[in-house]
């Protein structure tokens, strides 16, 4: 980053996560997925753009609503990492992510009915319980 104006307002992995809330193992995990990515200081610190407290919050709310981190991830490619993620990228993704919700969503209600069957049935058998032994 030659950028003087940036470099001054870069943050430490300890800053991101306070202002994030994302503990810095995380952080330093979605850094090596390319997730989010930070330049090395000459004393090897990770310094971060600005930014990624934004590009963080994206992620955050993407895997809230069990968006799984390979399609975030897919989504972010196309954005610039010293850019913060704008209401029409939001937009464009929950368009994308549509079909994976809705099958989350038919999948969870598929647990609950079997759940409710097995609440009737009680058997808890390994042989015949789709819950005990979904395979
Ligand atoms: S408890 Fe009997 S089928 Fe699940």
């Amino acid at each position: 980053m030659s950028d003087p104006e940036a470099v001054a307002t870069e943050l430490t992995i300890g800053e991101l996560s306070e202002r994030s809330g994302v503990p810095a193992s995380a952080l330093r995990y979605y850094d090596r997925k390319g997730l989010i990515q930070s330049r090395r200081t000459t004393g090897n610190q990770r310094r971060y753009h600005r930014s990624t407290v934004r590009r963080l919050a994206f992620i955050r709310a993407s895997q809230s609503v069990g968006v799984p981190l390979a399609q975030i991830e897919g989504v972010l490619d196309y954005l610039p990492h010293d850019v913060a993620p704008t209401r029409e990228l939001w937009l464009r993704a929950s368009e994308c992510w549509g079909a994976t919700i809705d099958g989350r969503i038919a999948e969870l209600r598929r647990v609950r009915d079997q759940f409710t069957r097995c609440v009737g049935c009680g058997c808890l058998s390994f042989d015949q319980c789709l819950l005990v032994n979904p395979g």
